[in-house]
């Protein structure tokens, strides 16, 4: 029933009545400011220069970043960019550079300019809207850890949220997991048996790694695990 009720939510896109990035969350004025930023800083490394730098625009790029607030995204960003000098610019200016990716990547404008706060608020989908998580992405989820029928189980878990590294945590955030209340959704835990299930079962855990639906089930292939707070 609930792996049911977690494929649906996934096939449907989490039916969020949620501002999305295709209703217009930055201004054209705003995305010029961003482009000479882009064309002083980011593209010295982002256009060839340096080879771990990604093109910030196109479908690989979208990819990478859809299915999650806009936040996961601005935050990657205004925290590990440049990254010769992370962190070094104001607000206002990686502000207007991801308004600059937005525009470049076909997202429209519109008559408000984003801000830091919004970010968290506004949901970053692919060109047609919301849409099942990429095959193989990163997600953080937080639930019960149980073993039933022979499958380890995360049980009460919540939604998947996308993250940058599966096989490590901050102590940030696991405090955030700690601090997650239960949702709703069940998964199918695979590759979990070097993570020593058996001493966190009953537990409220964070688990990360590779998300996948598997014969209609929701599945995570275990990269990383540990207790999170009390609560099950
Ligand atoms: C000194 C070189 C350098 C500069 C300048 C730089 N970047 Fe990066 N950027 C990198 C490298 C290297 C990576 C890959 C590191 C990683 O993925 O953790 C990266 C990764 C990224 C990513 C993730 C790419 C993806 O698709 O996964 C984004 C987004 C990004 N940079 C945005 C920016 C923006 C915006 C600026 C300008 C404000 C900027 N970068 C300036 C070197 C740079």
């Amino acid at each position: 029933m609930r792996f049911l009720l977690v494929s649906c939510l996934l096939a449907t896109g989490f039916v969020q009545a949620q501002t999305t990035t295709l209703d217009g969350v930055y201004t054209t004025a705003q995305a010029q400011r961003g482009a000479r930023t882009y064309k002083t800083i980011c593209a010295n490394c982002h256009e060839g220069g340096e080879p771990d730098a990604a093109p910030l625009f196109g479908g690989d790029f979208v990819e990478r970043w859809r299915e999650a607030p806009l936040a996961f995204l601005y935050g990657f960003i205004s925290k590990e960019m440049p990254s010769d000098e992370p962190g070094t610019l104001s607000t206002p200016v990686y502000q207007d550079a991801v308004a600059y990716l937005l525009q470049q990547n076909g997202y429209p404008a519109g008559a408000k300019e984003i801000t830091a706060q919004q970010v968290a608020d506004i949901r970053l989908v692919g060109e047609k809207g919301a849409a099942p998580l990429p095959a193989s992405a990163l997600v953080r989820l937080v639930g019960c850890l149980q073993s039933a029928d022979g499958n380890w189980q995360l049980q009460r878990a919540t939604l998947p949220e996308r993250v940058r590294t599966a096989d490590a945590s901050t102590p940030e955030e696991v405090a955030l997991s700690a601090s997650t209340a239960a949702g709703e959704a069940s998964y199918l835990l695979q590759r979990i048996e070097s993570f020593s299930p058996a001493k966190l079962q009953g537990k409220k855990v964070q688990a990360k790694g590779m998300f996948d639906i598997a014969s209609g089930k929701a599945t995570l292939g275990v990269l990383s695990l540990v207790a999170a707070g009390d609560g099950c």
